[in-house]
């Protein structure tokens, strides 16, 4: 599994304005698009492409454009959804789908509450977006999830990273080339209740607000 830290001080600055609890959520949405643009320039590295004959108004010359099938973006459901307008106006051309999963917030495992993607991915190289890779737990069945239908390699989007939850998911993917993740900084631990220090919170409440 690859890992990329996108350590530049454009995206360091953005994620402080991002952790301060005092930043209020239109604010925090925005900042969230443009990470992400900024993380799916380095996570698109290897998108497939395919030589295109063109005509400028100079000359004629062989340039490249996205090859089929089209990317599959996939935002885990609810705080993922925020990540797709940055990933959107970068890759407009891919195709979205969505996993629902949220975590039992006793044993913190991934629980499936939603999916609307296609059964048949083969070929397709998918890009989840899930802005907190805290116990691995929710990634990893995501990723399990479309390899198991055929997707051709997996690179998940991530704004923060627990050390823990980087961990379970080499662990469970090793050294597999299909899977990489790409995130903005990696912090310093889980606490006792599943969230990351020091982290920026519950993303899906800075997000949206509160739900019950
Ligand atoms: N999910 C969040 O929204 N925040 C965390 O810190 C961990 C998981």
């Amino acid at each position: 599994m690859r890992i990329s830290i996108i350590d530049h001080p454009l995206v360091t600055h953005k994620l402080t304005l991002l952790r301060d609890e005092k930043t209020p959520s239109p604010l925090f949405r925005n900042l969230v698009e443009e990470l992400v643009t900024l993380l799916a320039y380095e996570a698109t590295r290897d998108v497939k492409v395919e030589p295109v004959d063109i005509q400028t108004p100079v000359a004629p010359m062989t340039g490249v454009r996205m090859s089929k099938p089209r990317p599959m973006v996939v935002p885990i459901l609810r705080a993922g959804l925020g990540m797709l307008e940055g990933m959107s106006k970068l890759v407009p051309n891919a195709e979205i789908g969505f996993l629902g999963l949220k975590r039992d917030e006793t044993t913190l495992e991934a629980i499936t509450y939603a999916n609307r993607l296609p059964d048949d991915l083969t070929g397709r190289q998918c890009f989840i977006l899930d802005p907190m890779l805290a116990t691995g737990h929710t990634l990893i069945a995501s990723i399990d999830y479309l390899l198991e239908r055929g997707a051709s390699d997996v690179t998940c989007i991530c704004l923060l990273a627990a050390p823990e939850g980087v961990e379970n998911v080499k662990e469970h993917v090793g050294d597999r080339a299909d899977v990489s993740i790409v995130f903005a900084a990696l912090d310093e631990k889980l606490n006792e209740n599943g969230y990351i220090v020091p982290g920026l919170g519950d993303a899906g409440d800075r997000l949206y607000g509160l739900v019950d």
